[in-house]
């Protein structure tokens, strides 16, 4: 296993789609393992192919008060309700945050490492986590979901290494 290079704006790679897996083999596998060391290393909740430079629909994530790490491949939401504002940071925007509308709920489906089907319904942290990253894999930021530049705010010196939650 190995740490990955986390990719920050404005690398192109954040603004593409990334391709659906068709194939789960080995190179796979360790791009997943890599991607889990990578998304501890950097204390964040998730991680999503495209922030380490790979155009695959992976995303992983792990949230604070679950036991284990969430991996999912071809990660589709299907169901959205409710909204909420939530205040929110990414791993490839270090040093900000922002204010934006994410869903109270999710239903989420998707494939888990060994390519079985797996079905999620999400509220909370997770549920944010499931939007983020499957934003990421469309080539989307949260930035994009701003009301105004207003909501955006750079964090002081001290904060930024403290925050965490990020993904
Ligand atoms: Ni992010």
């Amino acid at each position: 296993m190995s740490l990955l290079h986390l990719r920050t704006i404005p690398d192109p790679v954040l603004r593409q789609k990334a391709r659906r897996v068709t194939k789960i083999d080995d190179a796979l596998q360790r791009l997943i393992d890599d991607m889990i060391d990578t998304m501890r290393e950097a204390n964040g909740v998730g991680l999503a192919a495209n922030q380490v430079g790979v155009l695959q629909r992976v995303v992983v994530i792990e949230i604070p008060e679950e036991e284990e790490v969430r991996v999912l491949i071809n990660p589709e939401i299907v169901r959205r309700e409710g909204e909420r504002v939530v205040d929110e940071g990414c791993l490839s925007i270090p040093g900000y945050r922002g204010e934006l509308v994410r869903s109270l709920k999710v239903r989420a489906r998707a494939l888990d490492r060994e390519g079985k089907p797996v079905r999620i319904k999400a509220e909370g942290l997770l549920a944010q986590a499931l939007e983020h990253e499957t934003d990421h894999i469309n080539g989307t930021l949260y930035i994009d979901h701003l009301e105004s530049a207003d909501k955006l705010w750079k964090l002081q010196p001290q904060e930024a290494g403290a925050r965490s939650e990020e993904s």
